[in-house]
């Protein structure tokens, strides 16, 4: 059993909840990501998971056993640190293989896993430069490698592809995931790239502000967001949020008197829609008007106003229309979320009238 468990986990840095009564698992051999934006409390959660500070309350578990009073020695863990931590005296190929001489790996071993680990990487060329003779994407890999070459059953990795340029970037996140799946490695990967997160997760830890905000596949976070802070951090580009008002009997977009909602228990609620699922059409929808508009290639976007709201609307029409023009705008009604206004949390389920 490897897998990892933390429960009510808070890390408190004087006025600072780094981490506030997080609880997660991640199964044996599966690949969960930690998921948010800067200063959440990612790599506070990585560092207490391995042993490299300790918590403040809280239990963590890995294969079943409570290691919270454990030095990170005993956790049998691999780590990529955000920072690198290579040694500087050291050169690339004795950075990559001084865990496995600390454990006493043979010789023979030792090189047969660095030629595979080097050729993964692309780091061959490499192996017998200082780190102050690489650049900081060379770096980042020679970090990724000494973790690898473990082949360690749990692997944390705080932000690993953040310093490679995009292409390599991409074809690194495939080459990881299917190590991950052929070593059944358990892996907790720390990004604040969403695209990442939901093209490699088995499941996605959302976090804000130190708190859980959403646990979840990559389809469900994306299909079934549970608060406007999932919504709009899920997706390029983000979720539309559109304002809506009492009117009548109804909630109506703000701006028009298109009604979206009856008016229930008088709460302030917001419409949620992705950019894909705003249709053209030539008649019925909502009058909106175009700002202006994005030839992406496969795509096009176009900022429209609707109502009071500005929203995105992503269209396969290969010339945006000019701005000031009309268009009228369609969406299904079961592509149509509702966050309370106030808490932010999903309010779905609520009788639409569209
Ligand atoms: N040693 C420390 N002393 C005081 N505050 C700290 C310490 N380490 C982290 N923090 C604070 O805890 C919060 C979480 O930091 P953390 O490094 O975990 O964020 P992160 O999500 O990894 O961010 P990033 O994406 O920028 O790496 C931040 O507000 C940070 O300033
Ligand atoms: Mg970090």
């Amino acid at each position: 059993m490897t897998d990892i468990e933390i429960r009510n986990v808070s890390k408190i840095w004087g006025d600072t909840v780094a981490a506030g009564d997080v609880s997660f698992a991640v199964p044996s051999g599966t690949l969960t990501v930690l998921l948010g934006p800067s200063g959440c409390g990612k790599s506070t959660i990585l560092r207490l998971i391995a042993g490299l500070e300790s918590a403040s309350s809280g239990s963590i578990f890995i294969g079943g056993k409570d290691v919270t009073d454990q030095p990170a020695a005993k956790r049998n863990i691999s780590m990529v640190f955000q920072s690198y931590a290579l040694f500087p005296h050291l050169t690339v190929a004795e950075n990559i293989i001084f865990g496995l001489k600390v454990r006493r790996v043979g010789k023979a071993e030792c090189h047969r896993r660095l030629r595979k680990t080097a050729e993964l990487l692309g780091l061959g060329d490499l192996l017998e430069r200082k780190p102050s003779e690489i650049s900081g994407g060379q770096q980042q890999r020679v970090a990724l490698g000494r973790a690898i070459i473990s082949e360690r059953p749990i692997c944390l990795m705080d932000e690993p592809l953040s310093n490679l340029d995009a292409k390599l970037r991409h074809e690194m996140r495939i080459e990881l995931r299917a190590l991950q799946q052929k070593l059944k490695m358990t892996m907790l990967y720390v990004t604040h790239d969403q695209a990442e997160a939901m093209s490699m997760a088995d499941q996605v830890v959302l976090l804000n502000k130190g708190h859980v905000e959403q646990i979840a596949s990559s389809e469900d976070i994306y299909k079934k967001p549970a608060s406007l802070f999932a919504a709009r951090f899920i997706g390029t580009p983000p979720m539309n949020i559109i304002k809506l008002r009492a009117s009548g009997g109804h909630l109506v977009i703000d701006g028009t008197e298109h009604p979206v909602l009856p008016n229930g228990d008088g709460r302030t609620l917001v419409l949620g829609l992705r950019p894909e699922d705003i249709h053209l059409v030539a008649e019925g929808g909502h009058e909106a008007t175009v700002r202006s508009g994005e030839y992406l290639g496969a795509d096009t976007l176009l900022d429209c106003a609707l109502g009071s709201s500005r929203i995105t609307v992503r269209t396969s029409h290969v010339r945006p229309p000019a701005p000031g023009t009309k268009v009228r705008l369609h969406w299904p009604r079961e592509a149509q979320h509702f966050f309370d206004a106030d808490s932010g949390l999903c309010r779905n389920g609520l009788p639409a009238v569209i």
